[in-house]
Formats: structure tokens, C-alpha cells, sequence
């Protein structure tokens, strides 16, 4: 696996520091939020000591960017500061992320949970009980996002989870740990003992005017240009659903194709409307949406067999390359794909499989998918892994990817 470097060399150029009052410039309405974390991030680093963060909200509120405008402006430019970005969504099994801990930050990979676990016992360092807390030389700093991911299900105790907070939160730590998630009682119901230590931030909904500010920004740089009404109309839906922006720009997007499409001069309340009432008809999008990672990622494969006809043996070995190709295997139990892997998928309405071809394996069998290119990709939710995934495009410079000291 490839690993990206993050550690600063002592005689590196220095990066400019942006100072506070310059925070959140792609990030309307979030100003405090970011200070709140930068500042976090400033004083652990500042210190050369760990702690840990758990940031929660419901989708669509900001976190993954306002972190990761924090971490670009205090934590890339520290030196000697290991780095790993994970997403909780990467492991089948909440065990694996101790693996990817160890491989990300070493380039070690373990033969075993436990053979991790005393790899990382060993990069973690605490100070002995009684004694004074000194600054680390070597520092971790580790964001795990869809950190509740790694509940266990079934569980009372949650071994994995409390294993990392626990890395951070012993005295004089050398690890620097964020959480993101939607559930704001995590920690609460599954940390009880370190509810304590873990600093929490919640992010709220947006509210209609912080709506109508956000996606304005984002819609100002295209043509056509929207109309004041367009805006608002989505802003007053979204706001009184859930707040999710997400949600906000993709109505914008879907409008603004409308528009693009009947050659218009700008995107007017009628093409809003027409994306709210074509969006609330796409059903099969909240069913993607709920899909296991995996099948997402099946979903991905079958985009990329761009042929007019698709065969299950076509995806599957599609699947199995773009594993390897992007390095998902750690994430998966295999690189293989099964046909009831598929059949779920059919069973689901979003592909129809047709029958097998006199003389031929099941594998032969045909492969429809029902739901448009578009509305797969729009149920991935900007995911970046997914859409690029999908679209077969080589850069992965994105929150999934691991990064660590070369
Ligand atoms: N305050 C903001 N200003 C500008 N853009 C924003 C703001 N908040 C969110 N966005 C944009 O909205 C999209 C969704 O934001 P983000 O991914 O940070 O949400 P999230 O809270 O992490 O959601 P989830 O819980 O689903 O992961 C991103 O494209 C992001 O750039
Ligand atoms: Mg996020």
C-alpha cells in the first residue's frame, strides 16, 4: 500500500500559518467550530501530547470539512508528527483497523489482531503513573471519520473502540486522536469511563439562512447562474427536513442540469422544483444509499463495465482489479465478488440479472442496471472513494486513504 508523507523535514520551507480570524474561507458559518478544533489540534501539538476529539452531528453538517481545513492549516505543517487518515467504513470488521493502524504508520503488516495491537502498544507511549507528562519527540495524529463504524455489534464493551481512546487518553499519550460521527451519544453510551477525557463537539443542522449562504457559494461559479427564488426554495425544503447541505447541493446540481438541458438562461424556482419533486420519485437512491460498503463498491464495478453487455464474470473481474488496483483488499475479506452478492442487488431492484445462455455458466448471465449512472453517483453522496471509484479516475487524495510518515 502506498503510504503519503506528512512529516514536515526540519529543514523543510516553512508553511504559512494561517492566522484565525482567516479560518474557514471555504466554510460559511462554521467559523467557531473551527476555531474550537484548531485550537484542540494546537494545544496537543503545541504540547507534543495526545488527547483525543470525538466530533458528531447529523449528515451533512460540516464535520469532515471542517476538519479537514483544521488539519491542512495546524497539524500538516508540524514536524515529526506521523499522520493517518482512516474511514471507519474501510473495515468488514472493526478488529482490522488495528492492522491498518500498525501498516499506515510502520508499513508493517501484521500476521495477527494481536501481533497489531503489540506493534501499536509499542509506537504509543504513555508516562508511568506519578511521574511528569514530557513532550513527545514523535508524535501520532490519527482521524478516524465513520468512527462509529467500529461498534461492535452485539457487544456490550466495546473493546476496539475503547482500545484507541484509551491510546490517547493515558497520561502523557504520544497519539493525538479525532473521531467523526453522526451519533452525539457515543461516547457517552460506549465510552462511559473515558466520557471524561474525550472532548466532544457537536454540530448542529443548518438553519434555512446558513443553507441559502452555503449553496450560493458553491453555485456561484456556475452557468447559468441561479435565481434568488431557486435558491431559497431548495434552502426552505432542506431546512425543514434534515439541514443536510449535502442534500442542498445535490438538489442544486439536478437543477441546474435541467436548466443546462433546456438551454436556459438561469435556474429559475421552476427548475427547483422540478429537481425536489424527480428527486423524492428516485427511490432506488435511499436503497443505494443503505447498501453495505462492498456492494457499493459492486455498483462501482459494473459502472466501470461500460459495455453494452455486462456479465456477472465481466463485473467480477472488474471488481476483483479495481480491489487490487486502489488497494481496498485490507478492507474486504477477499477480492471476490459472489454471484449472490449480485443477485442481492437484483433483489433490491437495482440491476435485473437475466438468465443463463444455453451452453454457458451462470457467470455468463447478463447484467442490467436499472437505475441511471447519474442517480447511482448521486447516491454516493459526494463520496469521493465512490464517485472516482466509479468513474475509474487514479487520484485517490481523499479522506480514506492512509497517510503516514515515509
Ligand atoms: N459551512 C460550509 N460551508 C461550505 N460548504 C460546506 C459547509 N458545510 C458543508 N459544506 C459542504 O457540504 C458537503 C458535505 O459536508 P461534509 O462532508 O463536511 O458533511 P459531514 O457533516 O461530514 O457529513 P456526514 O456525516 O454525512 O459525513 C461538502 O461538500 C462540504 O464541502
Ligand atoms: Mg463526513
Amino acid at each position: 500500500m502506498k503510504r503519503r508523507t506528512f512529516c514536515s523535514e526540519p529543514n523543510a520551507a516553512p508553511t504559512k500559518r494561517i492566522k484565525p480570524e482567516e479560518d474557514g474561507k471555504d466554510l460559511i458559518g462554521r467559523d467557531e467550530e473551527v476555531k474550537e478544533i484548531r485550537l484542540f489540534l494546537h494545544n496537543c501539538l503545541h504540547a507534543r501530547l495526545g488527547g483525543s476529539l470525538y466530533v458528531c452531528g447529523s449528515p451533512g453538517t460540516g464535520k469532515t470539512a471542517c476538519l479537514s481545513y483544521a488539519i491542512d492549516q495546524e497539524v500538516a505543517p508540524v514536524p515529526k508528527l506521523t499522520k493517518v487518515s482512516l474511514n471507519g467504513n474501510m473495515f468488514n470488521s472493526p478488529n482490522f483497523v488495528y492492522g491498518a493502524l500498525l501498516h499506515a504508520m510502520t508499513g508493517r503488516t501484521s500476521s495477527s489482531e494481536s501481533d497489531s495491537i503489540a506493534g501499536l502498544n509499542k509506537l504509543f507511549k504513555s508516562c508511568k503513573l506519578g511521574k511528569p507528562m514530557k513532550p513527545h519527540n514523535v508524535l501520532y495524529f490519527v482521524l478516524i471519520d465513520e468512527v462509529d463504524q467500529l461498534i461492535q455489534k452485539g457487544h456490550d464493551r466495546q473493546v476496539v473502540l475503547y482500545q484507541i481512546f484509551q491510546w490517547a487518553n493515558a497520561p502523557g499519550s504520544n497519539l493525538i486522536l479525532v473521531g467523526i460521527a453522526n451519533a452525539i451519544d457515543l461516547h457517552d453510551r460506549y465510552l462511559p469511563d473515558l466520557k471524561k477525557e474525550v472532548k466532544l463537539m457537536i454540530f448542529q443542522a443548518y438553519e434555512r439562512e446558513q443553507l441559502v449562504q452555503i449553496m450560493r457559494f458553491w453555485m456561484s461559479k456556475e452557468t447559468p447562474r441561479f435565481e434568488d427564488d431557486a435558491i431559497e426554495l431548495c434552502a426552505r425544503k432542506i431546512a425543514s427536513k434534515s439541514g443536510d447541505v449535502r442534500m442542498g447541493l445535490g438538489l442544486c446540481r439536478r437543477a441546474l442540469s435541467l436548466a443546462k438541458m433546456t438551454l436556459a438562461d438561469s435556474v429559475s424556482f421552476v427548475h427547483m422544483k422540478r429537481a425536489l419533486s424527480s428527486s423524492s420519485n428516485s427511490a432506488y437512491t435511499a436503497t443505494i444509499k443503505s447498501l453495505p460498503l462492498f456492494q457499493k463498491y459492486a455498483l462501482c464495478a459494473i459502472l466501470r463495465c461500460a459495455s453494452l453487455k455486462i456479465t456477472i464474470k465481466c463485473v467480477k473481474a472488474t471488481y476483483k482489479s479495481m480491489i487490487k488496483e486502489w488497494q481496498l483488499s485490507g478492507s474486504l475479506d477477499s477480492c471476490e465478488l459472489s454471484e449472490s452478492h449480485l443477485e442481492h442487488l437484483q433483489n433490491n431492484g437495482i440491476v435485473t440479472i437475466g438468465k443463463t445462455p444455453p451452453r454457458k455458466t451462470s457467470s455468463d448471465r447478463s447484467i442490467i442496471l436499472k437505475v441511471s449512472p447519474a442517480d447511482v453517483i448521486e447516491s454516493f453522496d459526494d463520496n469521493s472513494l465512490l464517485t472516482q471509484l466509479a468513474s475509474g479516475a487514479k487520484n485517490k487524495s481523499n479522506g480514506t486513504s492512509f497517510y503516514a510518515k515515509g
